[in-house]
């Protein structure tokens, strides 16, 4: 089937083509970004790839459905770019990758982590300078303390058994429920509340809904141990970040963590370093000495993108041959329940 690949980065296509040796799929690459502006591109082109910070909002869902488009495959796990009520009513079909490498985005929280504890960032800085000082490098032992997992489907569960290794207590809550192979792991279920009040780490593993939008806002934050770190690998509006550099600025926040941001879609995937950046909000998060930024790299692993390419063609296949695909997703999803 032709589809067109929004978004390509050198990685996303290396993958895609090796993996669609074994499916022969016509497919053409775009480094642009999807969205109301540039889906009149896609024009004649039955199917498009998109990625996490394409925008497929009702515009650009109808001017793609009147372009002949009639398959949406998201190259990723989390749907929040895409109008899914607005999908439905044009009978667009919609397919994802719910599950590639949970370890891979697991991982990386553990690496901001320990980076963010062990002040690594800085110590990298320093020894390359010939500074060898130590003061102002002092961390903690991650053993014994208390972590909080919100979210512990793939990734959560993932994360919550790495800190379980670590000797750390940890707590997690989920609007499903923590499954009982964790409980019997060692995790101990809680509330959002207490979990927030008695944790020395927060990781956020949850998808962004609008029951999710900014569920770390002003009142969460101050919930939480005053000095507490602050991982966030899910999706940037889990944050209001306007509230996030006020509670680092009191301290409230003692470390934050992030790989997603909520504007990330004007920056991350690009090389902006010959321009002015005029988000006044992540350049003064870049202010602070104990927060570390990398731009939505959680699931950038060999394993993930090989795993990203085949489910993704494999999509492609099912819709094209007609089969129901486990991996549609429809509005459906929206509901509390089901998220
Ligand atoms: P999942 O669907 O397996 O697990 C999400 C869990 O969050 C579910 O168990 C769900 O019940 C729970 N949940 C939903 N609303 C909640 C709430 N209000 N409070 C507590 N728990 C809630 O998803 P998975 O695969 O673990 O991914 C989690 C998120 O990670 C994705 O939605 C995506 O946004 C993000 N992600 C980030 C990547 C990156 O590169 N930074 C890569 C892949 C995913």
């Amino acid at each position: 089937m032709r589809m067109l690949v929004f978004s390509t980065q050198s990685y996303d296509r290396v993958a895609l083509d090796r993996a669609n040796a074994g499916f022969g799929h016509a497919l053409e690459y775009l480094e642009t970004r999807l969205d109301r502006h540039t889906a009149t591109l896609a024009r004649g082109a039955p199917a498009v790839c998109v990625f996490v910070n394409d925008v497929l909002d009702a515009e650009t869902l109808a001017l793609l459905y009147e372009g002949g488009t009639r398959l949406i495959a998201l190259r990723c796990a989390g749907y929040n770019q895409v109008d899914l009520r607005a999908a439905d009513a044009l009978e667009l079909t919609v397919v994802r990758v719910p599950a590639y490498s949970p370890h891979a985005v697991a991982e990386h929280a553990v690496a901001l982590i320990l980076c963010l504890d062990r002040k690594l960032h800085r110590a990298y800085n320093r020894v390359r300078e010939n500074n060898f000082r130590l003061d102002g490098l002092e961390g903690f032992d991650l053993f014994g303390k208390t972590i909080g997992v919100i979210g512990t489907g793939r990734i959560g569960s993932v994360f919550a058994r790495i800190m379980l290794g670590f000797g750390c207590r940890v707590l997690a809550c989920d609007a499903a429920g923590v499954d009982a192979s964790l409980l019997q792991a060692g995790v101990e279920a809680r509330a959002l509340s207490p979990l927030l009040a008695d944790s020395d780490i927060v990781s956020l593993h949850c998808p962004l809904t609008p029951d999710t939008y900014h569920l770390i806002d002003e009142s969460a934050l101050s919930a939480m141990r005053p000095g507490a770190m602050l991982i966030n690998t899910s999706r940037g509006g889990l944050l209001d970040t306007a509230a996030v550099v006020r509670a680092l600025k009191q301290g409230q926040l003692g470390a934050l963590g992030l790989d997603v941001y909520e504007q990330e879609g004007d920056l991350f995937f690009e090389d902006l370093s010959d321009r002015i950046v005029p988000d006044d909000v992540f350049q003064r998060l870049l202010t602070f000495p104990n927060v570390l930024i990398t731009g939505h790299q959680a699931f950038l692993t060999r394993e993930a993108l090989t795993a990203i390419a085949v489910t993704t063609l494999q999509n492609v296949r099912d819709f094209e041959a007609g089969v129901a695909c486990a991996n549609r997703i429809t509005s459906a999803l929206l509901q509390p329940a089901a998220s």
